[in-house]
């Protein structure tokens, strides 16, 4: 689904994708339970995101003759996860293009003034017929998300997308201004953000549910 006010937006509506995001808001998911509903979101995400991927023309014989077909060659796709929480769902989008190569970017949010901090940055070598397809389980105010397309077009980045579960209104909004050409698909569009840059109702702090960190003091 899209919305006329959000052009860049895709909505996955599908029965089981509605099913695993109500999985993931409800706050008695374990971290055992919500890494693999994060996983196999990601794997619906990833297949709507590469529904346009251009593919090469291919002849090969199958047992009983040649036949035509198509096929997506090695590194044209380049999935980024944004650590923390991104990571979890590179297993899942490898599902859909297991010969992707994978890019890394570690942002954090400062929790005050909601900024984004870039910590780590590993990017494979850019072909100009990459598709890049950044990973993230939340799009809260949009910073993170960026400042991760800014790294990817300063890279040499030309086709770019951006694959989260749960999508605020403000980061669109902001990543429609800033990144016209990037398309964002999501599995929900919440209501927005409360004071604290939180998506609601969202699903919690994706980063912790996914490795169990609520209650751990950073060093
Ligand atoms: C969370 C989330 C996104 C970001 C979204 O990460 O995984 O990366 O915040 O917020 P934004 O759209 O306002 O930038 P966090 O900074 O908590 O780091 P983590 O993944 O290491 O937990």
């Amino acid at each position: 689904m899209t919305r006329p006010d959000l052009p860049n937006l895709t909505i996955i509506e599908h029965p089981l994708v509605h099913h695993k995001v109500t999985l993931l808001r409800r706050r008695e998911t374990d971290s055992t339970a919500f890494r693999a509903t994060v996983e196999q979101t990601a794997t619906a995400l990833t297949y709507e995101a590469l529904r346009d991927i251009p593919i090469d023309p291919a002849e090969v014989n199958s047992p009983l003759g040649k036949a035509t077909g198509w096929q997506l060659p090695a590194g044209r796709v380049v999935f980024v996860p944004i650590l923390r929480a991104g990571l979890a769902m590179l297993p899942g989008a490898l599902v859909m293009a297991p010969n992707a190569a994978v890019g890394h970017i570690g942002i954090r949010r400062d929790e005050t003034t909601l900024a984004p901090e870039q910590y780590y940055a590993r990017f494979p070598s850019v072909r100009p017929d990459c598709v890049f397809v950044v990973l993230d389980p939340m799009l809260a105010t949009g910073g993170s998300a960026d400042l991760a397309l800014d790294r990817l077009r300063e890279a040499g980045a030309r086709h770019t997308a951006l694959a989260v579960i749960v999508a605020a209104p403000e980061g669109v909004h902001r990543l429609l201004e800033r990144h016209p050409k990037t398309r964002v698909f999501a599995a929900a569009l919440d209501a927005g953000l409360d004071r604290r840059g939180m998506i609601h109702p969202g699903l919690g702090d994706a980063g912790d549910r996914i490795n169990d960190t609520g209650a751990a003091t950073n060093p």
